[in-house]
């Protein structure tokens, strides 16, 4: 931990001196060819990072150690309370596992730049395909397991893929997910299925293999030539992940090899304060951004130890769970999510559970991003483990922290309720909604959370095939800016505060989702007319879905099968993540007099504000009759209810 006054210091001179500071930062990683030139703006608003360089990721999250000396060292623990597994893996395991893995897919066509998805629950092989791919140069595009069918077509249509890693089944707490019927699903709906498929045959559940196109990873694998590190461009695409957007169809976030690699090991030393021999447990599913941040890359570019967990903070078997896997590996640093917590302090408020295990022995920070951390939760985590609580917000989009509290650099006090404060490279700006000049509100006012351009290393250069969409989703709003996405203020004391999102995603048990998704899905009905989908705030997830569909005139339908259709329709064609469980169908849905549905609105009331009644509305009673029903969705902490 640094001094009073780091975190002041640093983060002026990365503003204001960005090639100094980030050409610094790079000196943490290992190049084939070193940076010459640090920033590349030539293509403004487009940046590049490390223009003229050249590495390998995988060598620098596996080789590197294995080479040093650090063979030996845990690299990965795989905890698994629903199979009842521990497995423990060293560098030099995971370096040659690695490479058996990149060899296999090579073999079976994929070369630099190729795509590969990754389907799968959280078990080693998941991350061995992630760093096989970047062994080879190829690109990794992971789909979190709790997505449908279409959704897992619609990204393997735009990444078109060489290969699909997959496995037979996934496990929760209350059934197994069959993987693998639906990666046969989603090939059949793909307009570009690729040739191979490779799949992890599960015990608790195997599955039939497609002759010619599916291969067995245990026959395949082990005895694959081991796969050298092929060197990239540090521009070069490193991996996709898709986020969910305003519109349907998700985006694919480009992450680059060199700036992530550098923003990784920066993070890693300075925010969370993680180096070689401490372990790091961040459980968050790999298909999200945090589990390949700070599951996979940031702990192993940093040589630390990380904790694959495949299982829940309740019900695996207890609430706490978390509490044995931090005592059990002597984790210093845990990083999840509010909801989480939320879960875990529904089911054990007194810490009962957590006593049974001496968690202060070594945990050292508890961090929780990817929604907003009510300062009730923050307060209960804070008591109960004794521990700094660090919020932390950020976006797929960004990979790695916009604001916290860098404990690496120097602890700030603590408010809750806010992230703390922005992190070097992100000039953090708030300014006044609709006026594309790009004026600052004053403190403490509300506004659109902006970054001034360029964004430092690590987050996305672009989106995937699509520079005309990364433009007009992200910098068209403020020339010169980035948008966010969220609303907030800062403080006099330059605090950052965000208050949630100014557009249709929205944030259920800490997934990201879009309720122009799920209009989708719900307007292809025959008998819907109109919908809206808006998220209500709920005391444990954070917010839930609502829809509300108005029938078609003449349509003779059963309100409440109706319902339950749409409800099946969205599970089946999202998933079960979006947690849709409510329909309702209503007269109408408030617009103004130019037929504009007035979704900000009702996501207001379900926000629990009180706006407004716009003045251009067509009929105010339509809004009054929505708002019991946009009401919180369980104020006494359980799910939303099925409607
Ligand atoms: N594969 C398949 N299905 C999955 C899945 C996966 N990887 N993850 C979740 N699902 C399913 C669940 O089984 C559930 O299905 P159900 O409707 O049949 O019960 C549904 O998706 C909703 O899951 P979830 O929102 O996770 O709710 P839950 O009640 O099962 O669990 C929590 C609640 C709090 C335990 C869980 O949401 C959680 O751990 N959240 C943290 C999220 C997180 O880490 N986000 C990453 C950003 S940091
Ligand atoms: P994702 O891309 O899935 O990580 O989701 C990013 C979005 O989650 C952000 O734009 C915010 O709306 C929300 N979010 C993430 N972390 C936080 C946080 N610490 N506080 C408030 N909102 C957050």
């Amino acid at each position: 931990m640094g001094e009073a006054g780091d975190y002041r210091r640093h983060y002026r001179r990365s503003i204001e001196h960005p090639d100094e500071f980030w050409a610094e930062a790079a000196r943490a990683v290992d190049w084939a060819r070193q940076p010459s030139r640090i920033l590349d703006a030539s293509r403004a608003p487009f940046y590049r990072w490390y223009p003229d360089a050249e590495l390998n990721t995988c060598v620098n999250a596996l080789d590197r150690h294995v080479d040093g000396g650090r063979g030996d060292a845990v690299a990965l623990i795989y905890d698994s309370p629903v199979t009842g597994t521990l497995r423990r893996y060293t560098y030099r395991r995971l370096r040659d596992e690695v490479a058996r893995a990149a060899g296999a897919f090579a073999a079976l066509g994929v070369g630099r730049g190729d795509r590969v998805v990754v389907y799968m629950p959280m078990i080693p092989e998941a991350v061995i395909a992630m760093l096989a791919c970047a062994r080879l140069g190829a690109i990794h595009s992971v789909v979190f397991g709790g997505f449908a069918p279409a959704e897992l077509a619609a990204r393997i249509d735009d990444a078109r893929p060489t290969l699909v890693v997959s496995a037979s089944c996934g496990i929760e707490p209350t059934r197994l997910v069959p993987y693998k019927p639906m990666l046969d699903e989603a090939l059949r709906l793909a307009a570009h299925p690729p040739a191979a498929c490779l799949i992890v045959q599960r015990e608790r559940q195997p599955c039939e293999l497609i002759a010619g196109r599916d291969h067995d990873w245990a026959e395949v694998v082990p005895g694959a030539t081991p796969a050298d590190p092929v060197i990239v461009a540090a521009t070069d695409p490193l991996y996709i992940l898709y986020t969910s957007g305003t519109t349907g169809r998700p985006k694919g976030i480009v992450r680059d090899n060199g700036g992530h690699a550098v923003a990784m090991t920066w993070s890693m030393a300075n925010v969370f304060d993680v180096g070689p021999g401490e372990t790091m447990f961040t459980a968050s599913d790999i298909g999200w951004a945090v589990g390949h941040s700070y599951t996979v890359y940031g702990p192993l570019l940093a040589g630390a130890t990380t904790v694959l967990y495949e299982g829940k903070p309740v019900g695996t078997p207890d609430a706490g769970a978390f509490w044995r896997v931090v005592t059990e590996h002597e984790v210093k640093v845990m990083f999840t999510a509010p909801t989480a917590i939320r879960a875990i302090k529904k089911e054990d408020a007194a810490g009962t559970l957590l006593a049974k295990h001496d968690v202060a022995a070594s945990l050292r920070a508890l961090y929780l991003a990817g929604e907003r951390l009510d300062p009730a939760t923050y307060e209960w985590a804070t008591s109960m483990l004794g521990v700094p609580v660090v919020d932390n917000w950020w976006q797929t989009e960004t990979g790695w922290p916009i604001a916290a509290n860098p404990l690496g650099l120097e602890r700030l006090p603590a408010k809750p309720g806010s992230p703390s404060v922005p992190m070097p490279g992100y000039d953090v700006r708030i300014l006044e909604p609709d006026n594309p000049d790009g004026v600052a509100v004053p403190p403490r006012a509300e506004g659109v959370i902006a970054i001034r351009l360029p964004m430092p290393p690590g987050t996305l250069p672009t989106l995937w095939g699509d520079d005309d969409r990364y433009l007009s989703s992200y910098l068209s709003a403020f020339p010169g800016y980035y948008l966010t996405g969220d609303g907030g203020y800062l403080d006099d004391d330059g605090y950052l505060y965000v208050l949630g999102r100014i557009d249709d995603v929205i944030n259920v048990a800490g997934h990201r989702l879009s309720t122009g998704e799920m209009e989708a899905v719900l307007a292809a009905h025959p008998a819907v007319a109109e919908c809206a989908v808006v998220g209500v705030a709920d005391s444990f997830k954070g917010q839930v879905p609502r829809g509300l569909v108005v029938v078609k005139s003449g349509v003779d339908v059963d309100p409440a099968a109706l319902a339950d259709e749409l409800v099946a329709r969205v599970r089946a064609e999202i998933g079960p993540v979006a947690s849709f469980k409510r329909v309702d169908i209503v007269a109408a849905l408030p617009k103004t007099r130019s037929g504009k549905i007035l979704r900000r609105t009702m996501r207001e009331i379900a926000d629990g504000r009180s706006p407004a009644v716009p003045s251009t509305i067509e009929d105010a009673s339509v809004l009054a009759a929505l708002r019991p029903i946009l009401a919180p969705a369980s104020a006494a902490g359980g799910q939303a209810e099925a409607g």
